[in-house]
């Protein structure tokens, strides 16, 4: 089993304030992992670590096991990382459609082009012609999903998709989430929502101030002993 993304011991800054410690993950080919953790202990600023938005003064970040020599921002899409940005993203201007070719720009072979989209979120497609922000939030980020899908990802990072969307649609994009990851996408999920956790995620690692504290199997039937680490 290779590992897609690795964080080795990564202590990582905004500035002077030291958010990551000894911060150390593996995502494996294939798998789907939740990164879990409460409000401001960290989980974005791996995101932020992995996309240069965030200084790693020690620690490696490696992206299928070569470590980075040179930072660059296109650096992770172009190695097959697309991370589903915290808020989503969507661009104002832009149509639902341009806001999915914008995912494309990367120019990255796979299986994943318009239809595909299309036929996995066919409301994408009945609004294709109107503005990404005139969508409802739950649309929002099934856009913000494709349009990182745009890209054929090999691991595809969420960071807190579900934050602000009612019960109905987080469980629809739960079905989402686990088809793409079906269909060979390796996911990475930052969650609070445990109830999306334990219906999309096998294993775990949560997260305490900016350091992993526990990790282990995803157990639907006792999700209930990770509230612990999440906001309820
Ligand atoms: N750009 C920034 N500059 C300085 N400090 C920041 C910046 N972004 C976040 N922080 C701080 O870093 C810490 C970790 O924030 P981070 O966004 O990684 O948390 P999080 O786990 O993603 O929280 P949430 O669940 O609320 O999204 C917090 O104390 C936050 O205030
Ligand atoms: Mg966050």
């Amino acid at each position: 089993m290779s590992t897609l993304l690795s964080f080795d011991r990564v202590n990582a800054y905004y500035g002077n304030a030291h958010i990551l410690h000894d911060f150390s993950l593996d995502v494996h080919e294939g798998e789907s992992l939740a990164l879990i953790g409460r409000n401001g202990v960290g989980k974005t600023t791996v995101v932020n670590a992995l996309l240069g938005q965030a200084r790693v003064r020690s620690g490696s970040i490696s992206v299928d096991g070569r470590a980075r020599p040179r930072w660059r921002p296109y650096m992770p899409a172009k190695q097959g990382v697309m991370v589903v940005p915290q808020g989503r993203h969507i661009i104002a201007n832009l149509t639902v459609e341009e806001n999915l070719l914008l995912g494309a720009a990367i120019q990255a072979k796979g299986p994943w082009n318009l239809e595909r989209i299309y036929q996995l979120f066919p409301i994408l497609k009945e609004r294709a012609h109107t503005p990404g922000t005139a969508l409802s939030g739950g649309q929002q980020q099934m856009l913000a999903i494709g349009r990182s899908l745009m890209g054929n990802p090999r691991l595809m990072i969420l960071d807190e998709p579900t934050e602000g969307l009612a019960p109905v649609i987080v469980d629809q994009l739960g079905e989402i989430i686990r088809q793409v990851n079906d269909q060979g996408t390796t996911i990475l999920l930052i969650e609070q929502n445990l109830h999306l956790v334990a219906g999309v995620s096998r294993r775990y690692l949560a997260v305490e101030k900016g350091s992993v504290v526990a990790s282990g199997e995803v157990d639907p039937q006792r999700i209930e002993q990770l509230q612990q680490f999440v906001v309820v």
